[in-house]
């Protein structure tokens, strides 16, 4: 038999939400009848935008004749994307990006998962705790964890807890770390970082010689034009920041799959004589080695979300989804919950009753209210006692959720 990476065995059972389908499939088997409102993954539920589908229908056209068909494409991208990335997302906050330093991908739970293998196995990475399984497990089968602890941990990481103490804000570590992973708005908390807590980061990872893996998948959600959507809106943040982005919540893309990674040419790491690499030069080799593109189909119908219909279309979802939260918040409130998040985030984190632990208000949820959300546990051990409920749903299932919780709990 073939020797296997042991640090697969230190991974806690299975991946949170597979963990949650397995439950909610065996009670709908006893409970055939339930009608199941899923808010647990945070899965987009409007339909594409029109002006993305038809960009789609045309691409899929052109690959269908041999005079305009398209084979492999540039692993980083196409520039009729890449450019109007540039423009919209950057140039109009003010910053400049060079096309190379975007890498288009197929998700950025991919690019999340696979940015800690440009560093050294002895690195010390950090994390917020709750946070994204992701940053955590791709971190363990990389082998930088000893085994779980009875706290939850993995010793090898170091955690970072945001809680209502500290307004769900991390702040900076005082012990040497080489990298750390920040999500703003964050999945799960809700939380925004305000400019002032991203620049202290900022000035904390250039005054280290540390890297920023920042997450900003939920950027589209922040309705507060004074917030930061960038870390690079932050002075310094392109010699110690990558950003992360992403089309799946933003533009219903979660199953059509784009993302990407922006990765500034002065960002520098070292290598273990000492020398200057540029990560950049890194991720570019890391990424046409390992990615041969996203699909042009896919690309295309990204490229739409940017033209003026793209735009008011994918806007439109998103205050939809937004208007879904401050139901949500405001009905969770009305039965006595105290609720975080659900602002500048599709996402709302409740406190659990009476500080149940999450596992148990999941059954209980599900049991009596045929509602299902995302324990807090399974996002960290400070994320117990806490609750996540995906504001992306339809209005009709939202308003009977609600009403669902105000029978249960109210
Ligand atoms: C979540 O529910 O946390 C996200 O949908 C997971 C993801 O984006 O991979």
């Amino acid at each position: 038999m073939a020797r296997i990476n042991d640090h697969y065995q230190k991974l806690r059972a299975g991946y949170l939400f597979p963990e949650i389908g397995r439950r909610v499939r065996e009670f709908a088997a006893a409970h055939p009848d339930a009608k199941i409102i899923r808010m647990g993954i945070g899965d987009v539920t409007e339909p594409l935008a029109p002006a993305i589908t038809a960009a789609m229908h045309a691409a899929v056209d052109e690959l269908a004749t041999r005079e305009t068909f398209r084979g492999y494409g540039p692993e980083q991208g196409y520039d009729f994307l890449l450019d109007p990335i540039r423009e919209h997302d950057y140039r109009a906050r003010g910053i400049e990006l060079a096309r190379d330093e975007i890498f288009v991908s197929d998700g950025s739970k991919c690019d999340s998962g696979n940015i800690q293998e440009l560093f050294d196995a002895g690195a010390t990475m950090a994390v917020t705790d709750p946070v994204y399984p992701v940053y955590v497990d791709s971190n363990v089968m990389a082998g930088r964890t000893g085994a779980v602890g009875p706290d939850g941990r993995y010793p090898g990481l170091v955690y970072l807890p945001t809680t209502p103490a500290n307004q769900f804000s991390p702040t900076p570590p005082e012990q040497a770390i080489d990298v750390v992973y920040l999500c703003s708005p964050n999945n799960p908390t809700g939380a925004v970082m305000t400019r002032e807590a991203l620049t202290r980061w900022v000035a904390w990872a250039r005054a280290r010689g540390a890297v920023i893996v920042f997450d900003a998948a939920y950027e589209a959600y922040i309705s507060d034009p004074a917030l930061p959507r960038s870390i690079y809106e932050i002075d310094g943040a392109r010699e110690c920041a990558v950003e992360m982005r992403s089309f799946s919540k933003r533009a219903g893309f979660t199953g059509v799959r784009c993302a990407f990674l922006v990765v500034p040419k002065e960002l520098m790491g070292k290598t273990a004589a000492g020398e200057s690499v540029s990560i950049n030069a890194m991720w570019a080799r890391r990424h046409t080695t390992k990615f041969n593109g996203a699909s042009y189909v896919v690309q295309r119908g990204a490229a739409a979300v940017y033209t003026p219909d793209g735009l008011a279309q994918t806007g439109a979802q998103i205050a939809f989804y937004m208007e879904n939260a401050r139901l949500l918040r405001e009905g969770l409130a009305a039965a006595g919950f105290t609720v975080h998040g659900g602002v500048h985030a599709p996402y709302l984190w409740l406190e659990t009753p009476g500080g149940a632990p999450s596992w148990d208000f999941f059954d209980r949820l599900l049991r009596d209210a045929h509602l299902v959300g995302t324990p807090g546990a399974g996002f960290g051990p400070a994320g117990e006692g806490f609750f996540r409920l995906s504001a992306f749903n339809s209005r009709a299932n939202v308003e009977e959720a609600i009403s669902r919780i105000h029978r249960v709990f109210a």
